[in-house]
């Protein structure tokens, strides 16, 4: 199976490159090989390829930075998604996307489900609703994982952030009344395999992936907040000294809004393709159990 991968520098590509390599013949396109701004180029490279899958792990993530670059963020996240998927359907092929928890406003009280209508703050969650739109619009076979929290010890993310504030502040103001599942990318990246895996056993990956097609939720399991969350990196950081003070998000300045409630039922991803990712805290405990030991 020839598998094309978008983002291989990302969280979630760096993540899965490794768990997709044994799965087929794998090609990894950067940003400097592909750029997902450029439609004719994203069309080209498809062409040039001839993928049975591909797996779409680039995307435009400065969520602040979007509400200055619009058009940049919609094209990355909102077109790009669909000119992947349209090209795939012409291959016969089939595309696995992902997508985010701020396509919702985070006004309910309960983690969203499926079918709750999208209502995104800025312009990042705008871009990435469009993108799941186009790809559904496009009728290729694909699945459309919508995670949160995504962290690791590749790229920049709020563990990496807590390791070295907690190392060189004597204290640090983390948000407490925002509500979310963190993720590790390697949780996402072998339930992504997993299901890779699993398709390509059954007669027809596209196939297989037609018959299941749709959005899931894909996050670590439970929920916490950030400041929780920083509290529990400290816990098995003895080096992270910094003393943590909750404060509230209307505290914290930020020129987009993130929603108070990010948490993503995941029943439909165990119901439909039996796939479970482990609790958060576990996952975070398996993430730093890779870091290096703290020199004495
Ligand atoms: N990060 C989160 O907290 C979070 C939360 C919910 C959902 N998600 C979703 O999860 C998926 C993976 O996110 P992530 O955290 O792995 O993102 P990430 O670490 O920011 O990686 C995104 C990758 O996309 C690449 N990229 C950006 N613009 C590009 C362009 N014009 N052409 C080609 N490649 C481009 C980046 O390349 P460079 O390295 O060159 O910049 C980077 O390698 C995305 O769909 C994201 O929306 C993320």
């Amino acid at each position: 199976m020839n598998i094309l991968l978008t983002g291989p520098q990302g969280q979630v590509g760096t993540a899965l490159r490794p768990l997709l390599e044994p799965l087929g013949t794998l090609t990894a396109l950067g940003r400097d090989a592909l750029d997902l701004a450029d439609a004719d180029a994203i069309r080209a490279a498809v062409q040039r390829h001839r993928p049975q899958l591909i797996v779409n792990a680039a995307a435009y993530t400065a969520v602040d930075r979007a509400e200055t670059e619009p058009e940049l963020a919609q094209a990355i996240n909102g077109v790009a998604p669909g000119v992947l998927a349209e090209e795939a359907g012409r291959l016969g092929a089939a595309l696995i996307h992902y997508s985010t928890d701020y396509v919702f406003d985070g006004s309910h009280a309960r983690p969203y489900v499926e079918t709750d209508p999208p209502h995104p703050l800025g312009v990042y969650g705008r871009s990435k609703w469009m993108g799941e739109q186009t790809v559904l619009a496009s009728g290729t076979p694909a699945w459309i994982f919508r995670t949160s929290w995504v962290y690791g010890l590749a790229g920049a993310n709020f563990l990496k952030t807590m390791l070295r504030l907690g190392q060189e502040r004597e204290s640090l103001n983390v948000v407490n009344d925002q509500w979310g599942a963190p993720t590790w990318a390697r949780s996402i990246a072998e339930a992504t395999a997993t299901l890779v895996q699993q398709a390509r056993n059954s007669e027809d990956v596209a196939d297989f992936i037609r018959r299941h097609q749709g959005v899931y939720h894909m996050t670590n399991g439970g929920a916490t907040t950030w400041f929780a969350f920083a509290q529990a990196i400290f816990a098995q950081r003895p080096e992270c000294r910094a003393r943590l003070n909750p404060i509230p998000a209307s505290a914290y300045p930020s020129p987009v809004r993130r929603p108070a409630n990010s948490r993503l039922c995941n029943d439909r991803l165990a119901q439909c393709l039996h796939v479970t990712l482990p609790d958060w805290q576990d996952a975070l405990a398996r993430c730093l159990a890779e870091l290096p030991p703290i020199p004495r």
